[in-house]
């Protein structure tokens, strides 16, 4: 295995993601950021530099489980204080198994604002992955807003609240187009010219393929807020692998994905080799105001212009029927680690729209997550009293909650409490789904566990019951990282408490994160051994090392 170091340097600069110009995040001049590629084993080393000029950066490394090293795991005000204008910060972690991950900003908004890339985890080597394939693809979803993420942020804690809307664009591999022609093929809008020359920054993406072969298409999809069905024309596909794991393979004619998933395909180029196809990524799960972003895959040896075919046709936006069949498809390769068949804990978290002081939140359990000032790593760690709220949220919800109604008392409170997981502990979490704060609303949430992938033991319909517990697949159960709650649903999980560290547990909608829609597991802290001080030179933590140094 390899140690593969990267220099980086995060700053706003112009781009066309979708054909307009704007202000966007990028790495080293580049938008989206550079692809990670690595094989598992190896460690990565990013160096860092915040060239932003007025706020504070991390970076998050989405389904990559920071064994030893939750200090690296990127997370704001949790695993790590902000890194300054001009400041440095060394991330150093392990890759230790192949799949499809990807990375992000995870400080306010800041992945809206466009900071997000790819990281590919290949099979070590003299290892195979159970499949075969000739060639591979990654494609990594977005959603683009032509109002930048300062508005976006402040619309949503102002009162009265404003609403980000709908997408104005979705973007592959960072390019959409916005409100042309290209577009109009497929929604029959009114259209302007699209600007289509190979060298446009919002040029549609193009796959190149030899007619039979088998690709790997990669998938992953870091939306701010948009539920997405990608497709290929006339082509089918085999799903293979879900947030870096293996699942049992299933044809599918498309694919959902929710923002904080990845996925990989396998298909066969096995059609008519005379014409190019479209592939497509369709808004689900909202009434869809954002034409679906689409890249072409071009057989050899045709030039890679617009294919003559229409775009595949995904399944209506509120076919919630058509999304429950496929998540349930989904299933774990036998051979692949089995849950353990008894829990030691059980955390049941009522999801909730809520007024705080007249300004609209998201809380679990009645509580609204507020991020503290000191890292929540150095705090637990070193004992500090008063960098957090000292009593822990609780563990269920009253249970004559009514979930089919809007909240009979909307107000919700604010903390920043955490939930203690003991170490090696069997810990089950229940996301419970209600009704938001409008009657006959109830919205998707995809939620992500840092620091884990966790078993999905099962979705359902309603409250979860006693009656529910005992009908979870135990027998061959997927292992993920990001799951979605249902309308009026909820989806259980068990994980092992086997990674000592502060690790959210959140909705990756990110206005949603932001409007508190998150928990904070701390686990096994005691057993951290040095944690760097770069990683809690802020706060509380700051003050102490600066005490301890003789300052
Ligand atoms: Cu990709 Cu905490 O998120
Ligand atoms: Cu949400």
């Amino acid at each position: 295995s390899k140690v593969r170091h990267f220099r980086w340097e995060v700053g706003y600069m112009f781009w066309s993601p979708d054909c307009v110009e704007n202000v966007v995040m990028g790495i080293n001049g580049q938008f989206p950021g550079p692809t990670i590629r690595a094989k598992a084993g190896d460690t990565i080393v990013v160096h860092l530099t915040n060239k932003l000029h007025t706020e504070g950066v991390v970076i998050h490394w989405h389904g990559i489980r920071q064994f030893e090293t939750p200090w690296a795991d990127g997370t704001a005000s949790i695993s790590q204080c902000v890194i300054n204008p001009e400041e440095t910060f060394v991330y150093r972690f392990k890759v230790d198994k192949a799949g499809t991950y990807f990375y992000h900003g995870h400080y306010g908004m800041q992945r809206s604002a466009g900071l997000y890339g790819s990281l590919i985890v290949d099979v070590a080597d003299g290892e195979k992955d159970p499949f075969h394939y000739d060639g591979e693809f990654s494609l990594l979803l977005s959603d683009w807003w032509h109002k930048n993420v300062h508005d976006q942020a402040v619309g949503l804690s102002s009162n009265p609240f404003r609403w980000i809307g709908e997408p104005q664009s979705i973007l592959i591999n960072g390019r959409g187009q916005y409100n042309c022609s290209l577009a109009a093929h497929v929604s029959n809008t009114s259209s302007s010219l699209c600007s289509l020359r190979g060298d446009a920054q919002c040029a549609p993406h193009v796959l190149h393929v030899q007619p039979n072969k088998t690709y790997r298409l990669r998938i992953a999809s870091t939306t701010s807020l948009s539920s997405l069905n990608l497709a290929i024309g006339h082509h089918k596909m085999i799903l293979v692998e879900a947030d870096g794991n293996y699942i049992k393979p299933v044809a599918v004619d498309n694919i959902d994905i929710y923002s904080g998933e990845s996925y990989s395909v396998l298909f066969t180029t096995d059609q008519n080799p005379s014409t190019n196809y479209w592939i497509s990524a369709t808004v689900r799960g909202r009434h869809p105001q954002t034409p679906p972003g689409l890249t072409i895959l071009n057989y050899h040896p045709n030039s890679p212009s617009i294919p003559t075919s229409a775009p595949p046709v995904s399944p209506a936006w509120d076919d919630y029927g058509y999304s429950k069949s496929f998540s349930n498809k989904i299933i774990a390769l036998q051979g692949s680690p089995k849950p353990p068949i008894r829990r030691d804990r059980q955390i049941i978290l009522l999801n909730t729209q809520n007024k705080i002081n007249g300004f609209n939140k998201w809380s679990i359990n009645n509580i609204s997550l507020v991020l503290p000032a000191t890292p929540y790593l150095g705090s637990i760690k070193f004992g500090l009293k008063g960098a957090f709220d000292h009593q822990g949220p609780p563990d269920n919800f009253s249970r004559n909650y009514d979930i089919m109604k809007p909240p009979m008392n909307p107000n919700s409170t604010q903390g920043s409490g955490v939930y203690t997981i003991h170490f090696n502990s069997i810990v089950d979490v229940i996301l419970q789904n209600a009704n938001a704060m409008a009657a006959n609303v109830s919205e998707i949430h995809p939620w992500h566990l840092h620091g884990h992938d966790f078993w999905v033991l099962g979705y359902g319909e309603g409250k979860f019951s006693e009656k529910d517990a005992k009908r979870l697949n135990l027998k061959n159960p997927p292992l993920r990282n990001t799951v979605v709650i249902f309308p009026y649903g909820w989806t259980a999980i068990r994980f092992v408490a086997d990674n000592p560290g502060v690790w959210a547990f959140h909705c990756h909608i990110e206005p949603h994160l932001h409007m508190g829609m998150g928990v904070i597991f701390s686990e096994a802290v005691e057993r951290i051994k040095k944690i760097p001080e770069e990683a809690i030179a802020c706060g509380l933590t700051g003050k102490m090392l600066m005490h301890n140094h003789g300052g």
